[in-house]
């Protein structure tokens, strides 16, 4: 039986942060809006609920309530920032603003050294951002810590076991926080810590088996993290009633389907059907250079070979894809405004209906680092598993312009480059992504005597921790200095090299 804590949103930024400090102590934890059916948490059988924080205030009209039946399901409660001011509040204590905004790192003094605070020392930084205050407890509640400008800095009720926290445990900046959360999971909540990766494992392959029995399941492999550790999984579970199609549009990075090929095909032993179809996608954008209209040309073309491919095989009836959490968790962090899309991402989520197939997504459940760390513990490389991302159109949104042969061998031949001194440097790791660019000018240069008209290579590299905000890397000068000087010197075409200092917003990663 898994044990399970609960997180309710209420439109916190760090809701998912949450959701995994709770697993990396190996307790397994849901998100679910502040509004699911109370049947469907009391269904779960959680060990505890967390309540996140959020940006309303509990006066504002519209803001998210709690349904307060969870408060009589006997299990602990932790209430985050908002969460704590929403349960005082519905549980007939009061909340007022605060004529002290408090906002960022505050000394938090402990007035409770037991229960959520066991073991922890009597003063501590914690990050702070709150507007308003919890002013009159509810009965049964008392203080437990408290902070300069903050009465009721944290809150307990014991006998109910219902706590709250003003500060963020779930940050980096507070101190000791995820030591207070595995106070709550284990000592409050009385978990056991049984979600591991290998408890991941032997339960996902039964789920796989009882849900392909005997038929066969087909993956497209991008060599990307997601498909890469789903085609792998699959593999370990099923062998050859796995098959995987990998389609080269011929945007891709310099040998990458020779390197998939070593990893997977060689090393891992799947069935990969490898297919060179970069000619049909490069007559189809042919003279192309709307950003948006190569993204659907390539997303289109991509179904059609993926169509054909699949019909050679045979009749298949599942469909594997690398769906992550975030990609499933119904966030309600839209209190913000309407989202709108900036680009329209390439996946293969249009084939499982047009293809008539059912979908296998082994990965529902999991973050990208517990991907990454499931993908090592079933054999995949470090070069896989901690792989940059790459957009799905590839190059194509990297040749800024017309894409056409010359370009791409080009454009191919610096990111290559650019690739091998990143990871010299040791620096990879420590970025989201680094590339090359191809701009579709032409500069003047002199080489020896000569006077030479030749391409512009920008250079991208940029720190992140999801892609949604990037910051431009502020890489050494010497590392600059050698990408440019051996671009110039070994790629032929190409007189000037640029390094783009712009960061997301608002840029983007991506040039187009
Ligand atoms: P932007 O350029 O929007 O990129 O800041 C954010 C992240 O998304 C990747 N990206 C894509 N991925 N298909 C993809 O699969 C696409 O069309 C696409 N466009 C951008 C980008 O590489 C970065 O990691």
């Amino acid at each position: 039986m898994k044990e399970v804590i609960v997180v309710l949103d209420f439109g916190s930024q760090y809701n998912q942060l949450i959701a995994r400090r709770i697993r990396e102590k190996n307790v397994y934890s849901r998100i679910l809006p502040f509004n699911t059916d109370f049947d469907i948490i009391k269904g779960l059988s959680p060990k505890g609920i967390i309540l996140s924080g959020g940006p309303a205030s509990v006066y504002q009209k519209g803001a998210p309530k709690i349904d307060r039946r969870i408060f009589s399901l006997g299990v602990p409660i932790l209430g985050i920032c908002y969460g704590m001011q929403a349960m005082v509040h519905t549980l007939s204590g009061k909340v007022a603003p605060t004529k002290k905004r408090e906002y960022g790192s505050a000394e938090l003094l402990i007035d409770d050294s037991k229960n959520l605070f066991l073991g922890i020392p009597a003063r501590m930084t914690c990050w702070m951002s709150h507007q308003d205050v919890v002013e009159r407890l509810p009965s049964g509640f008392e203080k437990i810590a408290h902070s300069a400008d903050t009465l009721f800095a944290a809150i307990m009720d014991k006998k109910r076991r219902f706590f709250g926290v003003q500060f963020h445990p779930e940050v980096a900046h507070t101190q000791y926080g995820s030591d207070i959360i595995e106070n709550f999971l284990y000592k409050i909540c009385g978990c056991r810590g049984l979600w591991t990766m290998e408890s991941f494992i032997e339960e996902a392959s039964k789920k796989i088996s009882a849900a392909v029995k005997r038929e066969r399941v087909l993956c497209a492999l991008s060599g990307g993290v997601d498909s890469s550790v789903t085609a792998a999984l699959l593999n370990r579970v099923i062998g050859k009633r796995l098959v995987c199609i990998f389609v080269d549009n011929g945007l891709l990075r310099k040998n990458e389907a020779n390197n998939l090929k070593e990893v997977f095909v060689k090393k891992q032993g799947i069935d990969v059907r490898m297919i060179n179809a970069s000619a049909r996608f490069l007559s189809r954008l042919k003279c192309i250079t709307d950003p948006e209209e190569k993204r659907r040309i390539i997303g289109n073309e991509f179904i059609r070979v993926f169509e054909e491919e699949s019909k050679k095989l045979g009749k298949i009836k599942f469909l594997a894809q690398g769906t992550l959490y975030p990609d499933v968790i119904e966030s309600v962090s839209s209190f913000g405004g309407p989202s709108s899309t900036i680009k329209t991402h390439h996946n293969v989520g249009g084939l499982p209906a047009k293809m008539k197939l059912r979908l296998i997504e082994p990965l529902r459940e999991l973050f990208k680092d517990e991907v990454r760390v499931l993908g090592k513990k079933i054999g995949l490389p470090e070069s896989v598993v901690f792989r940059h991302p790459f957009p799905g159109p590839g190059l194509a949104v990297r040749i800024i312009g017309d894409i056409n042969k010359e370009n791409i061998s080009i454009l191919q031949d610096a990111d290559e480059i650019v690739m091998e001194e990143i990871k010299g440097s040791g620096l990879y790791s420590s970025l989201w992504q680094s590339f090359a660019v191809l701009l579709p000018i032409k500069s003047v240069g002199v080489m020896g005597d000569e006077r030479t008209y030749e391409k512009v290579i920008a250079i991208r590299a940029v720190e992140s921790v999801d892609g949604m905000t990037a910051d431009w890397a502020k890489l050494p000068y010497e590392l600059l200095n050698r990408m440019s000087n051996r671009i110039i010197n070994e790629v032929k075409g190409v007189n000037r090299v640029v390094y783009d200092i712009s960061s997301k917003p608002p840029s983007t990663i991506e040039w187009e």
